[in-house]
């Protein structure tokens, strides 16, 4: 079983969207397990203080040490060999391939921030920085659900169909997926190509890999 384990002071962001699709049929299958550990639990002052001002002036609060690193020693101690992760925009860019090595690992630990972000000692008690893009979020919470989606989807028997997530966008050398079509055979005078109706295999499949190759060129000229 994939078990993630997520710290946050905002567990009850994750109820919904754990509890519907994809995530929903992987807990229910009792093929991932998802723990929130509350990091205001792990403050120690009577106001349950979690941020403080930045040495040496500027805008903004940051994660205080203290109870940050007890929450992920606490993610630690349940499990030993869990992969700790901090969500962050300065850390490297996720991607399928992560994805990919994430579920390898079967357990993860995702570090949600708040306020400005985290004092810099927290960096030291992490396996690894990651952001979902160059965009500030207000919180790392929408991040980890980013990066839980991604691999549960990826489990061996969560999806319908096993091929699905070796077909899709990027899995294959990052190479864009082609492009799609259901019924009806004409939409608003557009019509589906021809060479979808043809019933030829090869044909179809040739056609596929070069529309899928001249998305991933187009994209890349708009990067
Ligand atoms: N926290 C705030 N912004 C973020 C981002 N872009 N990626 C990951 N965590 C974040």
């Amino acid at each position: 079983m994939f078990y993630a384990q997520i710290l946050t002071l905002f567990p009850e962001f994750f109820d919904s969207p754990l509890s519907c699709s994809i995530p929903k049929r992987a807990i229910e299958a009792d093929i991932a397990k998802v723990d929130c550990i509350q990091i205001r639990d792990f403050s120690t002052d009577k106001h349950r203080t979690v941020d403080d001002k930045p040495y040496g002036g500027g805008p903004g609060m940051l994660m205080k040490p203290e109870p940050v690193v007890a929450a992920i020693r606490e993610a630690r101690r349940r499990d030993t060999k869990t992969h700790v992760v901090m969500l962050t925009p300065s850390g490297h860019r996720f991607t399928q391939q992560k994805a990919l090595e994430y579920v390898e690992k079967d357990s993860l630990t995702l570090l949600c921030g708040r306020y400005e972000g985290f004092d810099e000692r927290i960096c030291d008690e992490v396996d690894e920085q990651l952001s979902l893009g160059d965009y500030v979020l207000s919180g790392g919470e929408p991040a980890a659900l980013s990066v839980l989606d991604a691999v549960f989807r990826l489990l061996p028997g969560v999806l319908g169909s096993p091929e699905s997530a070796v077909l899709d966008s990027f899995t294959e050398e990052g190479i864009l997926d082609w492009p799609h079509y259901t019924r009806p055979e004409i939409f608003e005078g557009k019509s589906v190509p021809d060479v979808l109706l043809s019933g030829d295999h090869a044909k179809i499949e040739a056609w596929r890999k070069t529309q899928a190759e001249i998305r991933s060129n187009v994209r890349k000229k708009k990067a």
